[in-house]
């Protein structure tokens, strides 16, 4: 064991995370649905599930299945809407001490704007742009696939929350995904998250019909781990914003992967329903790989590229 002094904090967007493990959108409720299964409060951050302006009942039918090594979901943004998350979830959510950054997402430009202009005014710590969700009829994704339609989100957002931290979740479903970041950093970004996931389905062989009602569903786990480490890698060369990775991370190997390809921090997902505790062993991971190898900041685990 080497003696170096680690510290695992990171600064992303003005904001400080303790260390640079985040809960990912959609699967960890808002917080309070995970108390007693882990210690919350060790966590770097949580990120809300998707808020939209008005409530969501979310979509009817299947809306989860199990896959080789990965979940397809199709919940459709169920959600309070933001007035009710304020008054109703944030009081407690700041209550666990983790940083807290609310997910956002819409149809229009003018309902992302109205939500992010109310968060704008509540006590979240960063707003994260959800231009990405594969299972809602109207928006989300949509947005997500083109530079300039995502464009068209980030802007009107990064003027109506002009306090807040923005980070902007891509889909890995854009065709020409660093185009798409490059605009949303230039729409007023401060971070990006990515993946969100990838939009893909199954078919009940026995009932001779897709699944899911929507059809398509999003894929997450470990399937999707090296597609996302790869775009983050190849995001790392050109995008000047921290980057925030996640997709498929279940371990503090896959943790520390991302690192390396160039992220600022982690989030988890998927790996926390079948394991609560697994972020708090990756939070634990991290700081004993640095110990051991000598790593005294997160930023000197990044490799290193001379080409
Ligand atoms: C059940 C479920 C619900 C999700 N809901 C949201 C959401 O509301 N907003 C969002 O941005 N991402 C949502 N996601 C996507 C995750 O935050 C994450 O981007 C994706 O699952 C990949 O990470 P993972 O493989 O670690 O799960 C959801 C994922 C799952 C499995």
């Amino acid at each position: 064991m080497n003696d170096t002094a680690v510290t695992t904090d990171v600064t992303i967007a003005g904001i400080r995370f303790k260390n640079p493990v985040i809960a990912a959108s959609g699967t960890f409720g808002y917080g309070k649905e995970y108390k007693g299964l882990l210690d919350i409060s060790r966590l770097g951050g949580i990120c809300t599930k998707g808020l939209t302006l008005n409530p969501r009942q979310g979509n009817r039918g299947t809306r989860l299945w199990e896959t080789a090594a990965g979940l397809l979901n199709s919940i459709g943004l169920e959600n309070p809407g933001i007035k009710t998350f304020i008054e109703k979830e944030l009081p407690a959510l700041r209550q666990l001490g983790p940083v807290v950054i609310a997910n956002l997402s819409g149809s229009t430009a003018e309902d992302y704007a109205e939500g992010a202009a109310l968060l704008n005014d509540s006590s979240i710590d960063m707003i994260e742009l959800n231009i990405s969700c594969p299972n809602v009829k109207a928006g989300g994704m949509a947005f997500g696939l083109d530079p300039e339609a995502a464009a068209s989100i980030v802007r009107p957002v990064r003027k109506a929350a002009a306090n807040k931290p923005l980070m902007v979740k891509l889909s890995p479903n854009a065709p020409d995904l660093s185009a798409v970041a490059q605009a949303c950093v230039n729409a007023g970004a401060d971070a990006l998250s990515l993946v969100n996931t990838f939009k893909a389905m199954a078919i009940d062989i026995y009932k001779r019909k897709p699944v899911f009602d929507n059809k398509s569903a999003g894929l997450s786990g470990p399937a999707i781990k090296p597609i996302a480490l790869r775009m983050i890698w190849e995001l790392a060369e050109t995008i000047k914003v921290p980057l925030v990775g996640l997709g498929g991370i279940a371990s503090t190997e896959d943790a520390l992967e991302f690192f390396a390809a160039g992220a600022a921090a982690v989030q988890v997902g998927t790996a926390t329903f079948a394991h609560p505790e697994t972020m708090t062993e990756i939070i634990t991971g991290i700081e004993l790989y640095m110990r051991k190898f000598g790593f005294s900041t997160l930023d000197e685990i990044k490799i290193q590229r001379t080409l």
